[in-house]
């Protein structure tokens, strides 16, 4: 930061550490009243019908919780309900005219679309009637393998009509993430996408997906592909794939009536990345998860239906799902969903986009907010972002230089800033102030959100003191909860809830939910979340196993052994730095280097490009054999080891390996 206005920007916020939701804000917020903590925990778990009734029911629930057979616990039990219907139908007579999805296509030549709830109501029944053309029935999961186009949500809201569970799976993974996903869920259809815009160009999507299908194990029903591209690219159509403008065509006017939905049948699977080199098919359902997807996008980001708010995540993860699509639509709201990248055409991009569409609500990213703030203050100041209310941030901790400038230069001081913490198996938010109430501490997400019970404790899941680092621990279910994993229940268990539960008992109060993140707690019960405590990199706010990525390494010619290591990134925050002992007969040269930097781009896809890849004769190991990951994330940052040649050298390398074996 080198402009003039930052100098003051340093004087004057640098010192402040508690910011007070603005007055101006308060007045007008969902929430104001902080006597809701309290309720909530006198009222546990009946807190949660504050959820359930924001939804529509077919038939009312019986029970809030079913915590019989703990950790697989069940919410709002006895209802029905359809999520569709509650994102479309129930909007139609007051709001049918209003937008609901507010599409803005990269290139600024041509014309962005406006969906009004009718309209998307409309298109998704077409393309619900047409999936069961298709063969689609309840139950199917359908992958949908899109970018940042309206047909994607369509899809999503299409299969949710029908009760077949959608996998997204982010276009930005590789061909074999693709037939990985569509081989873990025995997903035997799919809806893809010729191609997209980045930064001006068409980039072809349709050939990484055939090559994908190429890897799935068994049979594949149906395949319908979104011609986004047109005359630009004249995509390959070869295999009895279905072209879903005709698809839409052929069911115009078509009325599909929404599947009457168990609270607890599944929504939607969505991968994640985990400790080993299989993604988690992480499963979440159609009460718990979509009550809490509105409740948190009413009560944090202070969504009402005539607002516009904007979340500039991908609906390729989850952020995108609970918080463009789910949450927004079922309080009615308009959702802004942008296609490109905020530097194209030019920096301003996001604001330009914010002015134009009087955006109330922007929910982004740490990374982003640190580009932004590289770039400098002269790109938001050529706009008015005077329509803005609320700031949010999202996926990794976020320094309070970053927050300070976000709060300045976005939100002109006068925007609560909510720094949520959550994950993909969350479903929603659970650490945040909330705006209207909670005095805000940059740096410091906040106190868990009412009905939340998060405890921060030692490896012994003893709780630790204020200001000492610990683990973060859930210690109550919440209706969003991830329900298991796809098929593999054991493992659910295993990865969540073994660290800190008495697996063998049936009170739910032996049973504690462990999120694999570090964090501390401040006087005030105020949390500042550390990051992963797994071997899970954050990559610009993206999960990427670092398992994952080894495996990918060592699937290339020439490569014996590799371990991977999260290595200080001043934009994505960690970036990948992989360490690699080559075969005897193999040299570590460019070759190589260029065919590993493909060969993960193929595994996963361009985000878990090594930023750095280190040949090495060893690793430092343990002497159980153990690679010491944390010499070499020092090593990557450059700490105490000092510079990364002093690895090339086996000596220095068995040095230290026999020092930290030794301690
Ligand atoms: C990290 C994204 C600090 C954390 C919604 C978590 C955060 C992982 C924050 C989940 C935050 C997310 N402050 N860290 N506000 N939000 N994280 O599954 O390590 O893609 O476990 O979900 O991101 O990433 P996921």
């Amino acid at each position: 930061m080198t402009e003039d206005n930052d100098v003051e920007l340093e004087a004057r916020l640098e010192n402040r550490e508690r910011f007070e939701p603005p007055q101006s804000f308060v007045a007008q917020a969902n929430l104001v009243d902080d006597t809701i903590y309290d309720e909530f925990e006198r009222n546990w778990p009946e807190c949660w019908k504050q959820a359930a009734d924001l939804l529509d029911w077919e038939n009312e629930y019986e029970t809030v919780l079913d915590d019989s057979d703990p950790p697989f616990y069940e919410w709002f039990t006895g209802g029905s309900l359809n999520a569709s219907a509650n994102c479309l139908d129930r909007h139609l007579d007051d709001r049918g005219d209003e937008v609901a999805i507010e599409w803005v296509g990269e290139p600024t030549d041509e014309d962005d679309r406006a969906y009004t709830y009718e309209a998307l109501h409309r298109e998704v029944n077409e393309f619900a009637a047409a999936l069961r053309e298709q063969g689609v029935k309840e139950d199917d999961v359908v992958t949908l393998y899109m970018p940042m186009v309206p047909e994607l949500p369509i899809a999503m809201l299409a299969c949710a009509r029908i009760g077949a569970p959608h996998s997204v799976v982010f276009a930005g993974f590789s061909a074999d993430a693709l037939a990985t996903r569509m081989n873990s869920a025995d997903s035997e259809h799919l809806v893809t996408c010729d191609g997209y815009y980045r930064r001006g160009d068409p980039l072809q999507h349709k050939e990484k997906a055939d090559e994908g299908l190429s890897g799935v194990d068994h049979d594949v029903e149906s395949v319908v592909v979104v011609d986004r591209l047109g005359d630009e690219y004249d995509h390959p159509m070869e295999n009895g794939e279905l072209d879903y403008a005709d698809l839409v065509a052929e069911q115009e006017g078509a009325e599909v009536e929404p599947v009457s939905r168990d609270a607890e049948d599944m929504l939607f699977l969505m991968y994640t990345s985990g400790t080993t080199g299989q993604p988690k098919g992480v499963k979440h359902t159609t009460a718990g998860y979509l009550s809490y997807a509105a409740w948190t996008t009413q009560s944090v980001l202070d969504v009402k239906p005539e607002d516009t708010y904007w979340c500039s995540a991908d609906i390729g993860w989850i952020t995108g799902h609970s918080y463009i699509v789910y949450g927004p639509l079922a309080l009615g709201t308009t959702s802004v969903m942008y296609e490109g990248t905020p530097d194209y055409p030019d920096r301003d991009r996001l604001w330009e986009i914010v002015e134009e569409y009087a955006v109330d609500q922007l929910y982004t990213a740490p990374t982003a907010i640190r580009a932004f703030m590289k770039w400098g203050s002269r790109y938001p100041e050529r706009h008015d972002l005077s329509s803005l209310r609320l700031l949010g941030t999202v996926g990794e901790p976020i320094n309070p230089r970053a927050w300070k400038w976000y709060y300045k230069h976005i939100g002109q001081e006068e925007c609560p800033i909510v720094d949520t913490w959550w994950q993909t198996e969350t479903g929603g938010m659970m650490v945040t102030t909330l705006p209207g109430i909670g005095t805000m501490k940059p740096g410091s997400a906040g106190p868990p959100l009412p009905g939340i019970d998060i405890r921060v404790v030692d490896t012994r899941g003893e709780e630790v003191e204020p200001g000492k680092a610990g683990y973060l621990t859930v210690d109550k279910p919440w209706p969003g909860m991830l329900r298991t994993l796809y098929n593999n229940d054991e493992r659910f268990v295993a990865e969540y809830w073994a660290e800190y539960s008495d697996t063998e008992s049936d009170d739910p109060d032996d049973w504690v939910y462990f999120p694999e993140d570090g964090a501390k707690l401040d006087e005030d019960g105020y949390i500042t979340v550390l990051g992963r405590v797994d071997d899970v990199l954050n990559v610009s706010g993206h999960r990427l196993g670092t398992m994952e990525i080894e495996s990918a390494i060592v699937g290339v010619e020439g490569v014996a052994e590799s371990a991977v290591v999260g290595g200080h990134h001043d934009i994505k925050g960690e970036a990948v730095y992989a360490y690699v002992i080559t075969e005897e007969d193999s040299e570590g040269d460019e070759d190589l280097h260029d065919r590993i930097v493909e060969g993960v781009e193929d595994a996963i896809g361009p985000i878990a490009r090594p930023e750095e890849i280190v040949f090495t004769p060893e690793l430092p190991k343990t002497r159980s054999g153990k690679i010491m990951r944390r010499l070499l994330e020092d090593i990557a940052n450059d700490e105490e080891l000092g510079d990364t040649s002093t690895l090339r050298n086996p000596e220095v390398v068995e040095d230290i390996a026999q020092t930290v074996g030794d301690a």
